[in-house]
């Protein structure tokens, strides 16, 4: 049996309802929070920061899984572990030092991942795969929710698949951007283990119903 998580992206929740999203994401099938931060530098967008994430954690109850859109993320770390986050994902294309913004996400005590932009070849990762907690794989150009899936991922996820079974590494793959019921299984069937949904999800009729029929469509 496989167990795919799926992480609803408050990105796309109503920020004047965001403790109802919260609880609604609580009673879901649903396995994570993906919490997008975004500073208008790295990406050309602003979405929220530290006061919005402070008043989600109050409310949450399941993993927070922080995707840091932002550049120099080295600067945000400690205040982020505080905050309450599980996991810390930065991007491939803002660090310098990437080895060292891992070391320093996991003394904080928290999980450390690593997004990669469309653009970014998966193979970028060869020598540090086995450091990485968590490899997001961005499907869509990050900045913005709603746009529609890159079909070049799924090509990606499994070449990340055969990297991180090629170094015996533990590594997730979180795919993240334009992810609806027509591609979930598909991603699943070539390795990805996190599902990350934004407007699929809090755009639906019935967000929570969405959130079930993911579900059920990864679980086998
Ligand atoms: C994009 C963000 C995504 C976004 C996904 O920059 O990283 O997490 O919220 O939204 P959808 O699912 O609407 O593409
Ligand atoms: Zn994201």
């Amino acid at each position: 049996m496989t167990t795919t998580r799926i992480a609803p992206s408050l990105l796309a929740a109503d920020f004047a309802n965001l403790q109802r999203d919260c609880e609604l994401v609580n009673n879901s099938e649903a396995d994570w929070f993906h919490l997008d931060v975004m500073d208008g530098v790295f990406v050309p967008n602003i979405s929220f920061g530290m006061p919005v994430i402070e008043a989600i954690s109050r409310h949450a109850t399941k993993t927070l899984d922080v995707h840091l859109m932002i550049v120099d993320p080295d600067r945000y770390i400690k205040a982020f572990a505080l905050l309450g986050t599980h996991n810390l994902t930065v991007h491939y294309e803002a660090c310098t030092h990437l080895h060292r913004t891992l070391q320093a996400i996991k003394a904080e005590g928290m999980k450390a991942g690593v997004a990669l932009n469309p653009h970014t070849p998966v193979s970028q990762l060869s020598d540090i795969i086995a450091d990485i907690d968590l490899v997001c794989l961005m499907s869509v150009n990050p900045g913005f929710g709603g746009q529609s899936f890159i079909e070049n991922t799924y090509d990606k996820v499994r070449e990340l698949k055969a990297l991180i079974d090629a170094k015996n590494a533990n590594t997730l793959i979180e795919i993240d951007g334009g992810v609806t019921s027509k591609n979930a299984e598909a991603l699943v069937d070539a390795g990805a283990d996190v599902l990350v949904a934004g407007s699929f999800v809090f755009k639906s009729e019935d967000p929570t119903q969405t959130i079930a029929s993911l579900k059920q469509l990864v679980t086998s």
